[in-house]
């Protein structure tokens, strides 16, 4: 558990139980056209138990964790980490029920993920791709100490629209 007091959050493992909650605050377009497409819309309480299923497996390689407010599953985040010659980088990703944006939640989160993933692992590198209109994630970002390192043009295709891909590292 990782907590974030500035904000009265905590970084927490999934629970089964957290699938309605999870489900409710996923379900919004907005958020839907910042992540991939692998994201459903709309989303469902099944969509979230299969998730969480994943998310909380044995065998599962990656870390994803619930953003917790009050007891509230309102948001996830993870470290996706990558193989072969990338194996000391890792993608971090992160979404956030609308109802609760705007609080520094996203930016605290993502500062101490990042912060536990280089206490934690071998990693030299947490990058993240943001879609270009997404200038809330961006600032984020940078916010949580990322560097803005390349524009990486036409790379994203989301809802019908190729847009630039915009590069954010930070480096042990
Ligand atoms: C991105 C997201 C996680 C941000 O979470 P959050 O808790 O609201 O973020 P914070 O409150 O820590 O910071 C948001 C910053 O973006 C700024 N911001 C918000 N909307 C903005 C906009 N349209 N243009 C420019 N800046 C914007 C805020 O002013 C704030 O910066 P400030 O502190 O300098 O004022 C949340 O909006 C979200 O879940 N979006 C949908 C999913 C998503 O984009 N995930 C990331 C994919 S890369």
């Amino acid at each position: 558990m990782l907590p974030l007091p500035e904000v009265e959050a905590v970084l927490r493992p999934f629970a089964p139980t957290d699938a309605s909650a999870l489900a409710q605050h996923a379900n919004d377009r907005s958020i839907w056209l910042n992540l991939r497409d692998r994201f459903p819309h709309p989303y469902a309480v099944a969509d979230a138990e299969a998730y969480i299923a994943m998310a909380t497996a044995a065998d599962e390689h990656d870390l994803h964790l619930c953003i917790d407010v009050a007891g509230e599953a309102v948001g996830c985040i993870s470290l996706l980490f990558k193989q072969d010659v990338s194996r000391r980088s890792a993608e971090i990703g992160y979404w956030l029920g609308r109802e609760v944006w705007g609080r520094g939640i996203g930016t605290a989160a993502v500062r101490a993920l990042a912060a536990h993933g280089f206490a934690h692992h071998d990693l030299a590198r947490i990058y993240a791709v943001v879609f270009a209109y997404n200038a809330a994630s961006g600032r984020v970002l940078e916010k949580a100490g990322f560097d803005f390192e390349a524009r990486l043009r036409q790379a994203v295709t989301k809802d019908g629209q190729t847009v630039d891909g915009l590069l954010y590292a930070v480096v042990r």
